[in-house]
């Protein structure tokens, strides 16, 4: 019992003493303008001291990404950083591998402006933008994902398969405003009004705030897009895999790739969900196999409710995979994966795909 208790205690110390310092430092430090050097000079921008690396770009409009909305939860928001600003803290070490280190690459909520400091950015985030939304659909398409459709202030310009992050505001005992990270559903061709797919996560801020709080017609700010899950642009035969609201990315990119006429791409889309009730857009898939000549809707159960009317695949999606791949998928053509949704089935998905010699493996984790 105590040995359980222990690294709770241990957890709860090390953040207290960490708010501890954080408002003492407030007070007692006052530490003026300084300029943040981006980019060997591209950019230089003078701000006040005192705040997280990630809140103080953001003030000035450069977004970096951020998922768990700077709590240091996510590692989403990784920048290279030229000057020494000390030790690494605690909440950056685990996601940080050595040659990340060696490069001192920090977590930008991490991380105080208090001097100043040299950093490097893709250019590419030079491109995010804050939109202004309005929300005009709500659409239970499962008994836990919500479609959410948003009406935006400005044109989006992003590849299919990226993401955004929506930005929710307080509301009942959340206090602060947070941010998370959620996939376009919608393709590019939309630009002005976007589609995401938002499973509720019991207990979770954003997600509780999108499926019982958001109605249509409020306002919603986004900030995007970002994010390196897209289509590559080759030949190779496309081995899909995503089920819940994993399915965003991949009918964004679906979407994308019939309207631009790239239907002479072989595709393999395996849906993996637990039951029945977890299906949707069954029709759209299915009506992309009837125009796509080579484009395979693979659903997959784990547990049908109704056995004996269910008849697709049954089994785990990797198992259903792996038979597909040794047994029906010709082995000679070159492949590529493209992986959406929790780590789990993700990390067993590609270690499964290496097996089968595929390399060039794509995902976004929703972690
Ligand atoms: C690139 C990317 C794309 C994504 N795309 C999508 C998408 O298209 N659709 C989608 O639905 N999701 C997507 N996600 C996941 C999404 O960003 C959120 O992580 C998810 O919706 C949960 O957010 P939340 O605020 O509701 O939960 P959070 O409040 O972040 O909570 C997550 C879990 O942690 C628990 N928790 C929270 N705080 C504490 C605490 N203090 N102590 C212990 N436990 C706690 C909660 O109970 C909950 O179980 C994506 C994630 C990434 C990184
Ligand atoms: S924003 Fe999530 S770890 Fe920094």
């Amino acid at each position: 019992m105590n040995l359980l208790l222990a690294p709770l205690i241990v957890s709860l110390i090390s953040s207290l003493l960490a708010s501890l310092i954080v408002i003492v430092d407030s007070i007692v430090n006052n530490y003026g303008e300084v300029n943040i050097n981006i980019n060997n000079g591209k950019k230089i921008l003078k701000v006040k001291g005192g705040s997280p690396l990630l809140f103080t770009l953001a003030s000035q409009g450069i977004f970096v990404p951020s998922a768990c909305g700077g709590k240091g939860s996510c590692g989403a928001c990784k920048v290279k950083v030229l000057t020494d600003v000390g030790e690494y803290l605690p909440t950056e070490l685990p996601f940080m591998s050595k040659d990340e280190i060696k490069e001192n690459i920090r977590l930008a909520c991490q991380i105080k402006v208090k001097k100043d400091l040299n950093i490097v950015l893709p250019e590419k985030l030079f491109n995010v933008k804050k939109y202004k939304g309005k929300v005009i659909s709500l659409k239970n398409i499962t008994h836990d994902i919500k479609e959410v459709k948003i009406q935006l202030s400005d044109k989006i310009y992003f590849k299919a398969g990226q993401y955004i992050q929506v930005v929710i505001p307080p509301y009942g005992k959340i206090k602060q405003s947070t941010q998370r990270a959620y996939s376009i559903a919608s393709p590019p061709s939309k630009n002005t009004e976007i589609e995401l797919l938002v499973r509720l996560v019991p207990d979770g801020i954003a997600t509780t705030y999108i499926h019982t709080i958001l109605n249509v017609g409020d306002e919603l700010e986004i900030i995007g897009p970002f994010g390196d899950f897209y289509l590559r642009d080759t030949n190779a035969e496309m081995i899909c895999v995503a089920g819940g609201s994993g399915v965003a990315p991949i009918k964004s990119i679906l979407i994308d790739m019939f309207e631009k006429g790239i239907t002479d791409r072989n595709v393999w889309y395996f849906f993996g969900a637990q039951s029945e009730k977890d299906l949707f857009y069954l029709e759209l898939f299915r009506n992309f196999e009837m125009k796509w000549k080579n484009f395979r809707f693979i659903p997959v159960l784990s547990k049908p409710q109704e056995p004996d009317k269910w008849d697709g695949e049954v089994g785990l999606v990797t198992e259903v995979m792996a038979r597909y791949l040794e047994t029906i998928i010709d082995k000679s053509l070159p492949k590529e994966g493209y992986l959406c949704g929790s780590p789990g089935m993700i990390n067993a998905c590609e270690s499964l795909m290496r097996k089968f010699g595929i390399d060039k493996v794509y995902y976004d984790k929703f972690a």
